[in-house]
């Protein structure tokens, strides 16, 4: 039997129907992990690049949907799609707009305010993974608005507890610190996005 799709601690499986939506022809979670790497790093590669990054808005909608797009176009059909069904993580599919509006709408005034960065880029992350936009790989996508938005500010880069959030020790660390912060106590993430090692 193949392991194409098999979850991991903290997943949110794919519907049949998501499965199908997969565009390349692959048969082991090695090959889509590399497959869908190679993805994610073009889109991350296109993010970063300075002049873009300096004139991107992160706030917006349509920059977050569109970095979702290119993360996993070459993936997924439903990349960059809104999820239209229940999931065991995030909120009912008819509440994705306005819970995004309403994150996007604190996230621009802890901006204007001047609040930390690291925290800004670290409660969006939350946020995001918890509204859950996408019918898959919402982590991924999170992780990668987070570090954009401190780069885009001159801080250093986030270290996730060393890097992946992919080994089991820190992933463990990772979904801890998240459910520590659905509720409301965000110390453990800032530490844990700041922390390093965890996995060796
Ligand atoms: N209790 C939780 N509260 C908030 N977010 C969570 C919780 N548990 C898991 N998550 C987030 O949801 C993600 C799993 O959703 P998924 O869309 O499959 O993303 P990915 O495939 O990128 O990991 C985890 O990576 C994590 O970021
Ligand atoms: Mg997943």
């Amino acid at each position: 039997m193949t392991d194409l799709f098999r979850s991991h601690l903290g997943d949110t499986p794919l519907s049949d129907e998501e499965r199908r939506d997969l565009i390349p022809s692959l048969s082991t979670q090695r090959e889509l992990n590399e497959f869908e790497f190679a993805n994610i790093r073009s889109a991350r590669d296109w993010a970063r690049q300075p002049r873009r990054l300096a004139k991107a808005d992160i706030t917006s909608a349509s920059y977050l949907i569109d970095l979702h797009r290119r993360m996993f176009n070459a993936t997924w059909r439903w990349a960059g799609r809104f999820r239209t069904t229940e999931k065991t993580i995030g909120v009912s599919p008819v509440r994705l707009q306005s819970d995004l509006g309403a994150l996007l709408g604190d996230a621009r005034y802890w901006l204007e305010h001047r609040e930390p960065i690291d925290e800004t880029a670290v409660r969006m992350h939350h946020r995001l993974v918890y509204i859950h936009l996408f019918p898959n790989s919402n982590g991924l996508h999170a992780r990668l608005v987070a570090d954009l938005l401190v780069q885009k500010h001159n801080r250093p880069p986030l270290s996730w507890g060393a890097g992946t959030a992919a080994t089991p020790v820190v992933r463990a660390a990772y979904l801890a610190a998240l459910r520590q912060a659905d509720q409301h106590d965000y110390g453990p993430l800032f530490t844990f996005a700041r922390s390093g090692d965890l996995g060796s």
